[in-house]
C-alpha cells in the first residue's frame, strides 16, 4: 500500500450511468470443454498453468452471483454467453443452452438488474477453431448467424450488448506472443488477418443485434493500456503520448493493430467499451520496455497504476467520437487493501475525466469473482469476492463494500 487520498464520495453521475461488475463464461462457469481454450489448457507446452476445470461453478451457481451484484447495490451485471454451448456444432443450436442464458437474464431483470451481455469473450467453439478460427473469413458470417439466433431467443432481456471482448488481445496474444490459443509466435500475417476478421465480425453483428427483439446499445470492448511511448528507446527519457505520435513512427502498425483498428471499426456504434488495467512504457516499435527498479507491480506483473483509466477514456472518446463505457477495470492483488486503493484512485481519475467533459456512461469493476485468469490459472485474484475452489463458497471482500459505498454516494 502507499499513501493516497481515499475517495469517499464519487458524487452525482449523469442520468442512465450504469455501475456494475463483470465476468466471462469460460472464467467462471466450469466444464467449458467444447472450446479452443479448454484444448489449449490440456495441451502440453502451451504455458497455461492449469485447467479451468470447474472454475467457480457459475454454470450452476449463477443465482448466487446475481445476488452478490444486487447486494452491492449495482445497476448491472456484465457476463458473457458461451458460443460453444449455444452452437456446439456448425449450424446446430442448443435450445437448452439458449434457455439457460435466457433464465439468467430474466432472473436478473426480476431482481432489478440490467444485463450487459458479451457475445464473444476469448473462447471460440472447437469446430470453428479447427476451421482456422479467427484467420478464416468464414467466421464473420458464422459469428453473425450465432448472434442472430441468440438475440432472437433472448434479445428482449438485453440492456447493453458487447459483440466481441478484447479482440486485440486475442489476436496479439494468440498469434504474436503465443500465450493464448492457437499459440502462434510472431505470426504477423495471422495477426493482421485476425484483426481484419474481428473488425468485420463486429460490423456484421451490429445490425443483426440492432434488429432485435429488444432495443439496446451495441458496442465492442477494447483493451486499452495507458501507453507512454519513448521514441528514443530510453525508459527514463522523454515520453510521447499516443495523441502526439508522428504518423510514420516504427511502431505505427503495431499501435493500429492493438487499438486504433477497433476504434475505427466502432464507427457508428452506440458506445465503445474501454478496458484498462495499467500503464505501459514502450519503445519506438511499440514493444514494452523493462520496468525500472522498484516498480510497484500487481500480481500480473503489470505496473500498479490505477490512474491509467483517466487517460484511456480520454483517448478512446477523442479517437472514436463515441460515448465510453468502462467495461473492465481492476487489479489482481492478494492484499484486498491494494484493491481498495486501486478502486479509489481509478475512480478519482475517472471522475476528473468526466468533469473535463468525457462522455462516460458506465463503469464495471473486473471482476465480481476470483476466477480463472487464462494462462495464469487461478492464482491472480481480481475479485471483489473470494471463491473457495473446493466448496465454491463465495465471500465478499472489504473492497466490495468500499465499491458499493462509492456507488451509493453517486445516487
Ligand atoms: C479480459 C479478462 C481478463 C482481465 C484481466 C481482460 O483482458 O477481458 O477476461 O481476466 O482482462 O487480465
Amino acid at each position: 500500500m502507499s499513501d493516497y487520498t481515499k475517495l469517499t464520495s464519487f458524487g452525482p453521475v449523469p442520468e442512465g450511468f450504469i455501475w456494475g461488475t463483470a465476468t466471462a463464461a469460460h472464467q467462471i462457469e466450469g466444464g467449458n470443454t467444447n472450446t479452443d481454450w479448454w484444448r489449449f489448457e490440456h495441451t502440453e507446452g502451451t504455458g497455461t498453468k492449469e485447467s479451468s476445470g470447474d472454475a467457480c461453478d457459475s454454470f450452476n451457481r449463477w443465482r448466487e452471483d446475481l445476488q452478490l451484484v444486487k447486494d452491492m447495490g449495482l445497476d448491472a451485471y456484465r457476463f458473457s454467453i458461451e458460443w460453444a454451448r449455444i452452437e456446439p456444432a456448425d449450424g446446430e443450436f442448443s435450445t437448452v443452452a439458449l434457455d439457460h442464458y435466457k433464465e439468467i437474464m430474466e432472473t436478473a431483470r426480476g431482481m432489478g438488474l440490467k444485463n450487459v451481455v458479451t457475445f464473444h469473450h476469448f473462447t471460440t467453439p472447437l469446430w470453428l477453431a479447427d476451421m482456422g478460427g479467427w484467420t478464416n473469413p468464414v467466421i464473420v458470417e458464422k459469428f453473425a448467424r450465432y448472434c442472430d439466433v441468440a438475440v432472437k431467443h433472448f434479445g428482449e432481456f438485453i440492456d447493453v450488448a458487447c459483440t466481441i471482448n478484447e479482440p486485440n488481445m486475442v489476436a496479439w496474444i494468440g498469434y504474436d506472443l503465443g500465450a493464448f490459443p492457437p499459440g502462434h509466435k510472431g505470426d504477423m500475417d495471422s495477426f493482421r488477418t485476425a484483426t481484419k476478421n474481428f473488425a468485420a465480425a463486429h460490423r456484421a453483428a451490429r445490425p443483426v443485434l440492432k434488429a432485435g427483439p429488444g432495443d439496446f446499445p451495441v458496442g465492442i470492448t477494447v483493451a486499452i493500456s495507458d501507453t507512454r511511448f519513448h521514441l528514443d528507446g530510453d525508459r527514463n527519457g522523454p515520453e510521447t503520448s499516443p495523441f502526439d505520435l508522428p504518423e510514420d513512427f516504427p511502431g505505427a502498425e503495431h499501435k493500429w493493430l492493438m487499438v486504433d483498428a477497433y476504434l475505427e471499426a466502432a464507427e457508428g456504434d452506440d458506445f465503445v467499451g474501454v478496458q484498462t488495467y495499467s500503464t505501459h512504457h514502450v519503445g519506438p516499435d511499440g514493444q514494452q520496455l523493462p520496468h525500472p527498479e522498484g516498480q510497484r507491480v500487481t500480481q500480473m506483473g503489470w505496473p500498479f497504476s490505477p490512474a491509467a483509466i483517466g487517460n484511456t477514456v480520454r483517448y478512446a472518446a477523442a479517437k472514436s467520437g463515441l460515448p465510453v463505457i468502462v467495461t473492465e477495470n481492476g487489479v489482481a492483488a492478494t492484499d484486498d487493501a491494494d484493491r481498495v486503493e486501486y478502486i479509489s484512485v481509478a475512480l478519482t481519475a475517472l471522475r476528473e475525466a468526466m468533469n473535463d467533459g468525457v462522455d462516460v456512461r458506465g463503469y464495471f469493476y473486473w471482476s465480481l469473482l476470483d476466477n480463472f485468469e487464462w494462462a495464469s490459472g487461478f492464482a491472480p485474484f481480481f475479485g471483489l469476492t473470494k471463491v473457495d475452489l473446493k466448496t465454491f463458497a463465495r465471500s465478499p471482500k472489504p473492497s466490495s463494500a468500499y465499491y458499493a459505498s462509492l456507488v451509493a454516494s453517486s445516487r
